[in-house]
C-alpha cells in the first residue's frame, strides 16, 4: 500500500478503537479560537499524542487534540491545535488531520484562522468569508502519496470553497448582526510575516487576506470530496499598511478581543452548514 495512505488508514483505525462517533462537520480552530472546544457537548476527546505517528502541534496556544461531540445538535469533530507547515512538518502531515476527519465521516470542513488584512478596506477585527484562495507560495499537499482512491488525481479547483455554504454563512451572519467581508485568502509558509513588497505583490495578485494555514487544508479536503467553507479573523492589517511592526502578540490580542463574537458566529454557522 502507498505509505502515505497506509499512515492515514492506521491513524483512522486507532481512532476507531476509541470511538464509533461519526461527525458531520469538521472544524479547525485558528489562533484565539482554541477555547471553542468548551462549547462542544463532548462525547470523546483524543489527544494527538495518543495516535501513533500523528504530528503534535508545537505552536503556543495550540494544545493538540480532537474533540468529538455536538454543537447545537450537529455532530462535529473539532481540531484543537492546528499543524502548521512552519513548524517543520512535511505537508503530508500538515493535512493528515483533515484527511482523518474525512475518513471518520465528516462531510463539511469549516476552516477558521487569524489573518492579516491585505485589502485596505478591511479593518482589524473584521471577519472575512473565504471565497477563493491562492496556494502558489506553498507546496501542494497532494504531491506526496497516491490519493487516487479518495478523489481525482488532478482535482478541479474552480469551487474549492462551496458557494452554497458561503451563502449560508453570509445569511447566518446577517441574521446574527455581523457585517461579514468576503475575499481571497493567500497562504504563505511563514513563520516570518511578509515584507511590504510581498504584500503589494499579494494585493496585485488579488489577495484580500494573508496567513500561514488553511489553503492546503482546503485543497486536501476538496480532493477527498468534502464541502469546504472558511472564515478569517482579520487580526491585523498586513505589513506596510500601518507603520507599526507586526507581532504574534498583536495577532493574539485581537483574536482574544473578538473571541466572543467569533465563538457566536461559528456556533451559528455550524447550525447553518450542518443541516
Ligand atoms: N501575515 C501572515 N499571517 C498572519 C498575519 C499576517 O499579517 N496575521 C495573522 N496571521
Amino acid at each position: 500500500m502507498d505509505p502515505f495512505v497506509e499512515k492515514l488508514e492506521n491513524t483512522a483505525a486507532k481512532v476507531r478503537e476509541k470511538t464509533d462517533f461519526v461527525p458531520k462537520v469538521a472544524l479547525i480552530l485558528g489562533s484565539g479560537l482554541n477555547n471553542y472546544a468548551d462549547r462542544v457537548e463532548t462525547v470523546c476527546e483524543i489527544p494527538y499524542r495518543e495516535i501513533p505517528g500523528f504530528p503534535v502541534s508545537t505552536a503556543p496556544g495550540h494544545d493538540g487534540r480532537f474533540i468529538l461531540g455536538y454543537v447545537d445538535g450537529v455532530p462535529v469533530i473539532v481540531m484543537k491545535g492546528r499543524i502548521h507547515y512552519y513548524e517543520g512538518y512535511p505537508m503530508s502531515d500538515v493535512v493528515l488531520p483533515v484527511r482523518l476527519m474525512r475518513k471518520l465521516g465528516a462531510e463539511v470542513l469549516l476552516l477558521t484562522n487569524a489573518a492579516g488584512g491585505v485589502n485596505e478596506q478591511f479593518r482589524v477585527g473584521d471577519f472575512m468569508v473565504i471565497r477563493d484562495q491562492i496556494t502558489g507560495f506553498v507546496p501542494s499537499p497532494l504531491r506526496d502519496g497516491d490519493w487516487s482512491a479518495y478523489g481525482p488525481v488532478f482535482p478541479d479547483m474552480s469551487n474549492v470553497y462551496d458557494a452554497g455554504l458561503a451563502a449560508k454563512i453570509l445569511a447566518c451572519g446577517a441574521r446574527n448582526g455581523f457585517v461579514l467581508r468576503q475575499g481571497v485568502y493567500l497562504q504563505t509558509s511563514g513563520p516570518q510575516f511578509e515584507t511590504k513588497a510581498e504584500i503589494r505583490m499579494f494585493r496585485t495578485l488579488g489577495a484580500d487576506a494573508v496567513g500561514m494555514s488553511t489553503a492546503v487544508e482546503a485543497v486536501a479536503a476538496h480532493q477527498m470530496g468534502m464541502k469546504v467553507c472558511g472564515i478569517s479573523c482579520i487580526t491585523n492589517m498586513a505589513c506596510g499598511i500601518t507603520d507599526r511592526p507586526l507581532s504574534g502578540a498583536e495577532v493574539n490580542e485581537t483574536a482574544e478581543r473578538v473571541e466572543n463574537d467569533f465563538v457566536r458566529l461559528v456556533t451559528a454557522v455550524i447550525g447553518a452548514v450542518g443541516r
